[in-house]
């Protein structure tokens, strides 16, 4: 086993997260104990970031301590691996607009005190500011809108912190399917641009996630 980033290990092929709920399976994830620490492997094909560390993400913004806003987290499958990796010393905000994956979520959450879960629309990031005492470290992205830079854009201005980062996962189909995903994602590079973010790595997320990219930007001013 390797510590490849704080608290992301590779073990053989496969990456993993020590689990802070040891005991606690999040979706079917396989478990592994070794001496008296359970980590958790993390599926390339259920998260998109365990998908850009697969290949070759170079820079990992989300470290123990982080606080961390994450936009469009479901049930909770990558977030549970982030408030590991974060550990009980971060913060994890995770808001999602759909009923259903958040009562998922809710149940995470209960097992993980480092999670605070939020009914609210990314779309309006002053709903929330009452939970972000402090701007965040990092903002993590998968949405699947058309919209999604937007919602990056304003969520960055308002909550993130001047050298934060966004990592934001884009899905060409949920932009346009009439044009090709190369153009898609040279346009959403375009409009972090132009909003004063400084895109450091795109990693494209095949054969995982088809016709995806993350994109990993810093906020410098
Ligand atoms: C692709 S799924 C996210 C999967 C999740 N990130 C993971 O890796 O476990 C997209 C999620 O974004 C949520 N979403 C879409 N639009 C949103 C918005 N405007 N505000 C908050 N959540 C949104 C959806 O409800 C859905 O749960």
């Amino acid at each position: 086993m390797r510590e490849i980033f704080p608290n992301v290990y590779k073990i053989k092929n496969q990456f993993a997260t020590q689990s802070i709920a040891p005991g606690v399976r999040v979706y079917d994830e396989k478990i592994i104990k070794q001496n008296s620490r359970e980590f958790r492997i993390w599926n390339p094909e259920k998260s998109k970031l365990c998908a850009a560390i697969h290949n070759g993400l170079k820079h990992m913004p989300i470290k123990p301590g982080s606080n961390v806003l994450y936009l469009g987290a479901a049930q909770g499958t990558t977030a549970s691996h982030i408030s590991d990796i974060i550990t009980t010393s971060g913060l994890l905000i995770c808001i999602d607009v759909a009923t259903k994956p958040f009562e998922k979520l809710l149940h995470v959450a209960e097992e993980r005190e480092n999670i605070i879960p939020l009914l609210a629309d990314a779309n309006n990031p002053d709903d929330y500011s009452e939970f972000i005492e402090e701007k965040v470290d990092v903002v993590y992205q998968d949405v699947a809108q058309k919209n999604q830079a937007e919602i990056l854009i304003k969520n960055a201005n308002m909550h993130l912190k001047k050298n934060g980062y966004a990592l934001m996962a884009v899905k060409a189909r949920s932009i346009d399917v009439a044009k090709k995903p190369e153009e898609i994602f040279k346009q959403e590079i375009e409009t972090l641009k132009k909003a004063g973010l400084i895109i450091e790595e795109v990693v494209n997320l095949a054969p995982h996630e088809k016709d995806h990219v993350l994109i990993l930007a810093k906020k410098v001013k």
